[in-house]
């Protein structure tokens, strides 16, 4: 027997005020947008060095404006030393030379805002490089000199300051503090970071730092990004007296457990401050922030009327596929941010974590670091499901570089290529991160795949030489691509009034390891989305027009797009596969 799809009955009610309010914050464009990651080392080698570079992401802007999205965000592409690929910073208001110039930013900005896409840039304010000015003079003028307040240098414990001023371990394995050594060679004081030893913390207690920053944001603002994606925003402040954790595991804390280096109080403070400068300028400049918080309800205290406007929800990212689990983080992320007025944001993939078409092929549990390739049919197929699952969700949704053409993360780069930092401090235990960071096929058949001007050309990491039917090129105009799908999607979500912004979702009645929901429109109209996340198909009904389905191709038909083939009453909906339906 086939289910019919009805309102669950624990269901909140939608009230007329509800339907209004959600049409009414559409003017906000940040509310509901698609925001595309571009990391810049990997997106596009316009010089053909190997390196991705600004030049070659100007010339590939049309692609975004075509694939759908709202705005792009830019991984950091500042003077750098790269020891944490550009997350370690020397010139806040610099273009480092393998990126281009200051000029080229300028353009890529313009060139942007001419096809109607929004730029949001990086800023790092936790740590900066210890190539940075202002760390240099620290360690020129010694213990004591007030240049040192603006980092936080202590003296070692042990009778001769031979330990480490606490018990903090860095993120990427091994102690957070790192010994001064002198001119004349004699160890001195040790400096906090939370991340490498080329990572000098900041610290955010003293006023150098604050008027830096916003200076800072006033530079990129004035040459006219729309906002900042703020790195590490939950570690500004540490706790007062820095005391020791007691806990030698701390890695394996990290996101569940309060850390007095993570998400203190003190912080908001900043934000506060930002949003004042943010609000100075004209249209919408927005924030969003990296901020790894033990809950939601944490995550939501960052994004008050007064602070700043998104956060990543990374416990939707780190969600296996599981119905239940799933279908208790959506509740979860839109009470919290309801309760604060902010817009649930999700994501599933990012710089940082093994991609998730990779992760879905894994067992659950297996973590965001992983070597290896899983079952790769299983990961896609769940992937483009998982997809469609998040388009349809109310708010904004992050993309990263590379997901809309369904890449698997390169589970087997050669360590000798390896470049991720904490590949190196954690003795090659985790930090698989360069697997997502590959460089990506444009067009070709062998590397680097248009990622850079000449065939056979360089690239800062390896491609796999069974990359060429995942190009843009070989899946353009193909119904059956990821590609064609993620296009499909997009331009449903932008032309169809129940979907983007919103506050809120109709759970529906679904067969167990299903999730059917419906989103409403002012004007009446729905759309119902239904994932079958079991491994097998599941018997379900929607009395409505199908729309898209992760399973099958799409065609475009003009005025929209629609799948091949139909889909009615009584039909069944394959194993990990989700569908839109109008109704
Ligand atoms: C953030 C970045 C990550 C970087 C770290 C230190 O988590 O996303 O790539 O290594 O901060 O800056």
């Amino acid at each position: 027997m086939s289910q019919h799809l009805s309102e669950a009955p624990e269901s909140a009610a939608r009230t007329e005020e509800g339907v209004r309010a959600e049409s009414e914050i559409r003017a906000d464009w940040w509310r509901e947008a698609v925001i595309y990651q571009v990391y810049p080392r990997s997106f596009a080698d316009g010089n053909g060095d190997g390196m991705g570079d600004l030049p070659g992401i100007t010339v590939r802007l049309p692609y975004l404006r075509d694939l759908g999205v709202d705005a792009v965000w830019l991984s950091p592409f500042y003077a750098s030393p790269q020891a944490d690929a550009g997350y370690d910073v020397t010139d806040y208001r610099a273009v480092d030379p393998m990126f281009g110039t200051l000029t080229d930013a300028d353009d890529l900005v313009r060139e942007a805002h001419a096809l109607g896409l929004r730029v949001i840039v990086d800023v790092v304010p936790n740590h900066c490089s210890d190539q940075h000015e202002w760390f240099k003079q620290a360690l020129r003028e010694g213990p004591g000199s007030p240049l040192r307040e603006r980092f936080h240098f202590r003296p070692g414990r042990g009778e001769h300051g031979e330990l480490p001023p606490n018990d903090w371990e860095s993120i990427f394995g091994g102690p957070a503090w790192t010994r001064t050594v002198g001119p004349d060679g004699t160890a001195g004081e040790w400096y906090l970071h939370l991340f490498a030893p080329e990572q000098p913390d900041f610290n955010w207690e003293h006023r150098a730092v604050h008027d830096e920053f916003r200076s800072v944001l006033r530079f990129w603002l004035d040459l006219g990004i729309d906002g900042f994606r703020v790195d590490v925003a939950h570690g500004l402040v540490k706790a007062d007296g820095l005391p020791d954790i007691g806990h030698s595991e701390q890695l394996a804390l990290l996101g569940t457990a309060p850390m007095p280096y993570f998400d203190q109080d003190g912080v908001h403070e900043v934000y506060r401050d930002w949003r004042r400068v943010l609000d100075e300028y004209p249209g919408d400049r927005i924030a969003v922030a990296e901020a790894w918080t033990p809950t939601i309800d944490r995550a939501a205290r960052y994004l008050r009327p007064d602070e700043l406007h998104q956060a990543f929800n990374f416990e939707y990212l780190t969600t296996p596929w599981d119905a239940g689990e799933l279908r208790a983080v959506v509740d979860r992320s839109l009470r919290a941010m309801g309760a604060v007025g902010a817009p649930a944001t999700w994501v599933l993939s990012n710089h940082d974590v093994t991609r998730h078409a990779t992760r879905f092929g894994n067992p659950p549990g297996a973590g965001t670091q992983l070597r290896e390739a899983g079952d790769r049919e299983l990961g896609l197929r769940r992937a483009r499901a998982a997809t469609l699952l998040m388009l349809a969700l109310p708010g904004s949704a992050y993309l990263y570089q590379g997901e809309e053409l369904g890449l698997p993360d390169v589970t087997d780069l050669p360590d000798e290529v390896r470049q991720d930092p904490s590949f190196f401090r954690a003795s090659g235990q985790d930090g698989f991160r360069d697997g997502c960071r590959v460089p990506i096929p444009w067009s070709g058949t062998e590397p680097p795949y248009g990622f850079g001007p000449r065939p056979g050309g360089p690239s800062w990491l390896p491609q796999p030489s069974q990359w060429a039917g995942l190009s843009v090129e070989a899946q353009t105009g193909d119904p059956a691509s990821t590609l064609e799908l993620y296009r499909a999607a997009l331009a449903l979500r932008r032309s169809h009034p129940a979907l983007g912004a919103g506050t809120a979702v109709t759970w529906l009645d679904a067969p167990d390891g299903v999730l059917a929901f419906r989103r409403d429109a002012a004007d009446g109209s729905g759309v119902v989305c239904a994932v079958n996340l079991t491994g097998a198909p599941a018997a379900l009904s929607v009395p409505g027009r199908m729309l898209l389905r992760s399973d099958a191709a799409v065609s475009a038909v003009s005025g929209g797009h629609r799948v091949e083939g139909s889909f009615t009453m009584g039909d069944t909906i394959a194993a990990d596969t989700a569908v839109w339906w109008a109704v």
